[in-house]
């Protein structure tokens, strides 16, 4: 293990370090500059059946469901399909209609997980078109969609899972830029998505930088019993994977809503013990989210935002910035603090980080 660990203290730590080398190698290979695309030959879709396809539907459990509700929003700006994620868990148990001009992708780290799996089964045999987005090479659902998308990211060991959501997102981006160039989506506009696709990497690194500043604000929180996480249109899957990460690893009470649900309920929670992560990325909401910490801030709620918009100074407690890149991109580097926070937030309180309590890496019974 002493090996294994590379010198870290745990393997979430290790994973989410190893991130900027993880994307570059998702990435390698598979962009094209020339033709301001993306190349995903394991898929088995030739330009034709890319242009057929009618609608997209991620399906995954846990935090590879809310990595697909990234890759749907990605998928519905670029390529402007239809696009949705659904739990893989409920999937089979609703009787879902399968359309054969959709485009089903199972998503899943270890490709072991059953209800995914069954998702899978379901589909197939109902005649659904399902590729796999799957991190682990040989694996039942890389096995049972016999096409997909590798998300190469390398071992992940810590059951919190971080440079495979990373990966996946980074993999849908590629996806939905192939199904946007063989449709309505420009040369420029898709040029602009494979640099900002290239400049990830770089941009992680700076911030997984802000680790001590990051420690720093986790600690000031850390006795919190509940937490909101609130983000709006492409901010809102974000904060549920960042609700998701606290809950899993520190066992604090973490609830993700979408900022304008608000005021229809949830904001009665709010007061002095109730500190809020308001997620802002750089987009034509700001001045929204703006609002929103305005109204958590007037209840005494404290506020964490975490950006790569200008903030008025003092508006939130405390600001995490993030570098500002492609705007479709936003999602993926406005995740990664939020596994910072959780990480230490569960160090402060002493939890065994890579092993939380009443959780398996995969799940693999119902
Ligand atoms: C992520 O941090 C969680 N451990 C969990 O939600 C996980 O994403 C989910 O169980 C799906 O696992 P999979 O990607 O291996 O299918």
């Amino acid at each position: 293990d002493d090996y294994e660990l590379g010198g870290h203290t745990d393997f979430m730590r290790k994973e989410m370090a190893e991130q900027p080398e993880a994307i570059a190698r998702a990435l390698r290979g598979r962009l094209d500059e020339r033709f301001a695309t993306a190349h995903l030959g394991g898929l088995g879709l030739d330009p034709m059946a890319l242009r057929a396809v009618k609608r997209v539907k991620f399906l995954g459990c846990g935090s590879a469901y809310y990595a697909g509700q990234m890759g749907a929003a990605l998928v519905e700006e670029l390529a402007r399909i239809p696009a949705d994620a659904e739990p893989a868990s409920e999937f089979r148990y609703r009787n879902p209609v399968v359309d054969p001009d959709a485009l089903y992708v199972a998503v899943s780290q270890s490709g072991e997980t059953i209800d995914t799996l069954a998702a899978v089964q379901e589909l197939r045999r109902k005649g659904g078109r399902v590729i796999g987005a799957v991190n682990v090479v040989g694996s039942a659902i890389a096995r049972e969609c016999g096409s997909g998308v590798f998300l190469h990211a390398g071992p992940e060991v810590s059951v919190a899972s971080t440079k495979a959501l990373t990966n996946m997102t980074v993999s849908f981006a590629m996806l939905a830029l192939l199904l946007g160039r063989v449709r309505d989506l420009s040369a420029a506009a898709g040029a602009r998505i494979v640099t900002g696709l290239r400049a990830l990497p770089g941009q992680v690194e700076r911030v997984l930088a802000d680790d001590a500043e990051i420690a720093r604000i986790a600690k000031r929180y850390a006795h919190a019993r509940h937490m909101f996480f609130l983000g709006r249109v492409s901010g809102w899957p974000v904060a549920r994977e960042g609700a998701q990460k606290l809950k899993e690893i520190s066992y604090i009470h973490a609830e993700a809503y979408q900022a304008a649900e608000l005021k229809h309920g949830p904001l009665a929670l709010v007061d002095a013990d109730m500190p809020s992560v308001v997620i802002v990325p750089a987009d034509d909401l700001v001045a929204k989210n703006i609002g929103t910490i305005e109204q958590v801030k007037a209840r005494g709620g404290p506020v964490i935002a975490i950006t790569n918009a200008d903030l008025p100074d003092g508006l939130a407690d405390e600001v995490i910035r993030v570098p500002r890149g492609e705007p479709e991109l936003d999602p993926i580097l406005l995740t990664i603090p939020l596994q910072l926070l959780a990480y230490h937030t569960a160090s402060v309180l002493g939890r065994d980080i890579d092993k939380p309590r009443n959780l398996a890496k995969s799940v693999t019974v119902e």
